[in-house]
């Protein structure tokens, strides 16, 4: 394509007199906002070690009282979109909680989607207009914009989950804002027991909620799956499963897809390459991942991103599986009809 004119090619005097008049030329900055061909993405391969985070977090929770920080978090912030900005990728913000036993953090709702995946520690609880999620290593809890959502902890060891929001995207739309509110009333059973086997109690259904009719996916019930996949011969593809909407079919949250896979002893999983970035994090086991020609070794509660079109593979070098969750942005691009694959390179 023709190399273009730059600012530079411009007399002073004209540039002064359009920036006076709230005016900007567009040819010098054509090619930085519609590049040839793809993307060029701020998102850099990222990887946050478990190990690095853990200590820092507790340290976190010596230094800042529950009731100083109403959320007491450590931000997984990509150096390639600047770490104040605290976004892993464009769309996906990825934060590091802790909880220690007996600490409350109050009830809130606001528009940007989250997720919560737990990495560490028994006893804690998210509750999420009025049902109660119990928070269990691996299990993934929706708190879904605009819904209500408290922690609490009733254990004896501190409690660490991966917070994933769409943020930045919901920050950028200029639509982010919180509320506030009192302590909830729980009202029986948790999610995961009301809807999770297509089953409900009658006297609860809620169906004006039913955007969201499951909040707690129990890491119990994904693995028996994964596990089930991985091991039936006429299966025949990558154990992988999607975090979807009973009732309807669709991802599970609007912005941000979840899924998870299982990566067999030696298995080696390439990728196709995807117009979305992606987040890895390991549940179980460990894994090398390659981005992009460069190789990463991930331990469990590791976690990575990766930005658009990206060349990856997952690769199992050791003799126990590994259990990947994965985030992307799939489902924001294909609502705007901007989801593309490309074949490998
Ligand atoms: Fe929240």
């Amino acid at each position: 394509m023709e190399q273009l004119a730059t600012l530079d090619d411009l007399p002073k005097h004209y540039v002064a007199s359009l920036t006076q008049k709230n005016l900007v030329p567009l040819w010098p900055s054509l090619r930085n906002v519609l590049p040839p061909n793809q993307p060029i993405p701020l998102t850099q391969t990222t990887v946050w070690h478990f190990n690095e985070i853990k200590p820092l977090l507790l340290e976190a929770g010596e230094l800042t009282p529950i009731e100083k920080a109403e959320r007491r978090v450590l931000v997984l912030a990509n150096p390639g979109h600047g770490l104040e900005n605290m976004k892993a990728t464009s769309s996906i913000y990825l934060g590091m909680q802790l909880l220690l036993p007996n600490e409350w953090a109050p009830s809130h709702r606001h528009t940007p989607n989250a997720i919560r995946l737990i990495v560490e520690g028994s006893g804690a609880y998210t509750t999420v207009e009025g049902q109660k999620c119990p928070m269990e290593h691996g299990d993934l809890i929706l708190t879904p914009s605009g819904l209500w959502h408290e922690h609490g902890h009733h254990g004896d060891e501190p409690v660490i989950w991966l917070d994933i929001l769409d943020l930045p995207l919901v920050y950028y739309m200029e639509a982010s804002f919180v509320e506030g509110g009192d302590v909830q009333k729980v009202i029986g059973l948790d999610a995961g027991h009301r809807y999770a086997k297509g089953i409900v109690p009658t006297l609860h259904f809620m169906r004006e909620k039913s955007d969201f009719p499951l909040l707690r996916y129990a890491w119990t019930d994904t693995k028996q799956v994964l596990d089930a996949l991985a091991n039936d011969p006429s299966y025949g593809g990558a154990a992988q499963i999607s975090y979807i909407n009973p009732e309807t079919g669709h991802d599970c949250q609007k912005i941000i897809g979840y899924s998870a896979m299982r990566l067999a002893p030696k298995e080696v999983l390439p990728l196709e390459r995807r117009s979305a970035a992606q987040v890895f994090h390991v549940i179980q086991g460990e894994i090398q991942i390659d981005i992009n020609a460069q190789s990463h070794q991930l331990q469990k509660s590791d976690t990575a991103c990766a930005p658009c079109f990206a060349q990856i593979d997952l690769i199992n070098n050791s003799p126990e599986p590994a259990y990947i969750f994965v985030a992307d942005e799939s489902p924001l691009q294909k609502k705007l009809g901007l989801y593309s694959t490309r074949s490998r390179i």
